[in-house]
């Protein structure tokens, strides 16, 4: 680790959101510059909604390497560059900007990618082929799941939410392998299923709970919760007490942000226990 100071051939990039004080990423890769001692810093960027173009633009002009985009822009700012990756189209987001030395910026989406990178780390005995999966909400956290796991080659993959018309428009736009199921039959519909993803808010600190009746999944299906605060949520404690493999949403977190610190600052970063405890807050 180095004290942090910069040199003034400093790389910089940060995170834009609305409000943008609650976002873990400055932590995160905060974390990862002291780590690799890189002569680098990332900043939290509070952009609000009407000055995003603006803002957009004005990031190359000061030499950022990039940025991340969070809440509520990571639709909208996809108008506002010069390319955008395949994947970050299908999912109809930007997660990821990087800016090249012709000051070029490119959006991506690394946000299924790191949810497939922790869904591979917590359980490693997972394979596409084992069988259906069911995912739960149909709005930006679950087109970033479905698009990870169609290209993986997951099929079928059982989508359902409380607004059932979202599942039929996400059914619609992904194609066959995907088919939406009404939220009543959730229960049911875990019958055979290898996989369960939760991408709605519920379960998260102040957030009712997810009502869920877990009798037909099968005791070898994988858990895994989108929502970290806190850590086990009901869904993965009632997983887990029943003996289902279960994997928390922290770590698509963390290996979401790999991408873009290696794109803008040199180094591919690892995800390791260390960084989790910092990030949660518990760590030194
Ligand atoms: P994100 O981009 O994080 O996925 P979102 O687009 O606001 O956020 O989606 C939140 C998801 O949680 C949606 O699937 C939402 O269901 P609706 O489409 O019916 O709104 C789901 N959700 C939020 N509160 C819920 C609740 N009380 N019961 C069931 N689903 C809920």
């Amino acid at each position: 680790m180095t004290d942090g100071s910069l040199s003034g051939a400093a790389r910089v990039a940060g995170v834009i959101g609305w409000p943008v004080a609650h976002s873990r990423s400055p932590r995160l890769h905060g974390y990862w510059l002291r780590t690799y001692a890189v002569d680098g810093a990332y900043v939290p960027l509070a952009v609000a909604p009407g000055h995003l173009p603006s803002a957009v633009r004005g990031l190359s002009a000061l030499g950022f390497r990039g940025v991340n985009v969070t809440v509520p822009h990571k639709e909208a700012v996809l108008g506002l560059l010069d390319a955008v990756q395949p994947s970050a189209r299908r999912i109809g987001a930007v997660n990821t900007i990087v800016i090249g030395p012709d000051g070029r910026l490119e959006g991506r989406n690394t946000d299924g990618e790191g949810f497939l990178a922790n869904l591979r780390d917590g359980a490693p005995g997972w394979r596409p082929g084992a069988g259906p999966a069911v995912v739960l909400g149909a709005g930006g956290a679950a087109r970033a799941v479905l698009v990870a796991l169609l290209d993986a080659g997951v099929a079928p993959i059982h989508v359902l939410n409380r607004t059932h018309d979202r599942a039929v428009a996400l059914a619609a736009a992904y194609g066959p392998p995907v088919v939406a199921v009404p939220w009543e039959a959730r229960a049911e519909r875990l019958a055979g299923a290898a996989l369960l993803v939760n991408t709605t808010s519920l379960g998260m600190a102040g957030q009712p709970a997810l009502e869920l009746e877990l009798g037909a999944l099968p005791g070898d299906a994988v858990v895994t919760d989108l929502v970290y605060v806190p850590l086990e949520t009901p869904l993965l404690a009632a997983a887990r007490a029943r003996g289902n493999p279960v994997v928390d949403g922290l770590g698509m977190l963390l290996h979401q942000a790999v991408p873009g610190f290696e794109a803008w600052f040199g180094v591919r970063p690892a995800v390791t226990p260390d960084l989790r405890a910092y990030v949660m807050g518990t760590g030194p």
